[in-house]
């Protein structure tokens, strides 16, 4: 028996059943119920396993919008400020004997120093020493990393340095540098869910792959899969790049989501499909994303979730994170040798950084928000990019990420960078054990 599960139910008035208490257990313990409080009937004295959320609901675990939460701010100070206290207590977690200190409270007494902050600026000397200056809101310090350090810095993630102060006092010369690292306790068990993970269909587009997309569906409907998620770029759009209109079969943005709509239509009532925009979306583009306009909504069935870019969202027990995966670009950019196929080794950069975003003012233009809504927290059991039209799933640190596959074959753009996307596959994850299957259409 839970005790704390047990508790929960008492301070709310009633005793849980035994069956109610291993129901809960197998869908995460004490932090479901949390989550999933708002769901549930405390009013009779007995509360049963019928009162849990039926499986096939989802919960809203954390999601963004323009008018609410986490609210915009005047400058871009408070978003920075929430990511460098955040990540620095991440750092701080992870082992209990190594404590990073703030940059402004470094104490030059002699001895090992632990210090984490914000990287402000990374160069590389003349004799191959990397320099970075790190910086917390007030006070900043110029490290230099060992000559063997190979690893990529990026500009804006957090850091923490462990390593001795140059005589002058005026550098740290690091033995080791650390990254929050966010990670899952793997854990098998709960509902057995499946979830269809599919993404960029640019529907509207002269490369749209309808009949693959229609396969995709009636195996959704036929194969017991409960869920599916489009993880953005659910049509072409418009004007998203110059002379788009000779890409398109549907010229008209309107008439390309109603195409959608009368697609998506087709999947079975009893199955629920989670929608985000994405770049080509009819939202602006600045990130994080709105979800998409009223009116457009209105076209779809009401088995059609419409939520924003990123969203966590819980299926069956566990944390999917959504993010249509803009910021690609931009780690693409800063790990030299990667390329558009690289997608999984990208997600683990992310991860191991606990920001989907870190680098300010590249490919990506963010909204200035309260705090900052791009850590990577709470920690998802799966997590979900797309943008690329590349296809990749991996396992980091109890994490699976996948980027999911696109419904639109090579286009002339992609033909001119010598890019071969990886189309219609669909991949269906299980939440009971988090396995998988990538499935051709
Ligand atoms: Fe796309």
């Amino acid at each position: 028996m839970n005790e704390n599960i047990e508790k929960f139910f008492l301070e709310r008035g009633c005793l849980i059943e035994e069956k109610a208490i291993v129901e809960i257990e197998k869908r995460g313990g004490l932090e479901y119920v949390l989550r999933n409080e708002k769901k549930m009937d405390f009013s009779s004295p007995i509360f049963a396993v019928s009162n849990l959320p039926r499986v096939n609901e989802f919960s809203l675990v954390k999601e963004f919008h323009l008018d609410g939460y986490p609210g915009i701010s005047q400058s871009f100070v408070d978003l920075f400020k929430s990511r460098y206290s955040f990540l620095h207590a991440k750092l701080n977690q992870r082992s209990k004997t190594r404590v990073f200190s703030p940059v402004s409270k470094l104490r030059r007494d002699g001895g090992t120093v632990f210090v984490s902050g914000m990287v402000a600026d990374f160069s590389e000397s003349k004799k191959g020493y990397g320099i970075v200056e790190i910086e917390d809101d007030s006070s900043s310090i110029k490290v230099i990393l060992p000559r063997t350090y190979k690893d990529i810095i990026i500009k804006d993630e957090v850091i923490g340095v462990s390593g001795q102060f140059s005589k002058d006092g005026t550098a740290i010369f690091a033995e080791s540098v650390y990254r929050p690292e966010v990670s899952k306790e793997p854990r098998i068990g709960g509902s057995d869910v499946k979830v269809m993970v599919v993404s960029d269909i640019h529907v509207g587009s002269k490369n749209f792959l309808e009949d693959s997309f229609v396969g995709m569906m009636d195996y959704v409907n036929t194969q017991g899969i409960s869920f599916v998620v489009i993880n953005g770029d659910l049509v072409d759009g418009i004007g998203v790049y110059p002379d788009q209109e000779k890409d398109l079969a549907i010229n008209d943005i309107n008439l390309q989501y109603k195409k959608l709509a009368e697609l998506i239509s087709k999947f079975n009532s009893n199955v629920r499909v989670i929608i985000i925009p994405g770049n080509h979306d009819i939202v602006y583009p600045m990130e994080p994303q709105n979800p998409l306009p009223k009116e457009i909504n209105a076209l779809f069935p009401s088995n059609v979730t419409s939520l924003s870019n990123p969203v966590w969202v819980e299926i069956g027990g566990r944390i999917f994170l959504l993010y249509h995966g803009t910021s690609i670009f931009d780690f693409l950019e800063a790990i030299p040798g990667t390329t558009m196929n690289d997608t999984d080794k990208i997600m683990i950069e992310m991860l191991r950084r606990g920001h989907l975003a870190p680098e300010y003012g590249k490919n990506l233009s963010f909204i200035p928000l309260k705090s900052d809504y791009y850590l990577i927290d709470p920690v998802p059991d799966v997590f979900i990019t797309g943008h690329v039209h590349s296809h990749s799933i991996t396992n980091y640190k109890g994490i699976l990420a996948i980027n999911a596959s696109t419904f639109q074959e090579q286009t002339d753009y992609q033909k001119m960078m010598n890019f071969n996307p990886k189309p219609a596959i669909g991949t269906v994850v299980s939440t009971y054990d988090l396995s998988y299957e990538a499935v051709k259409f």
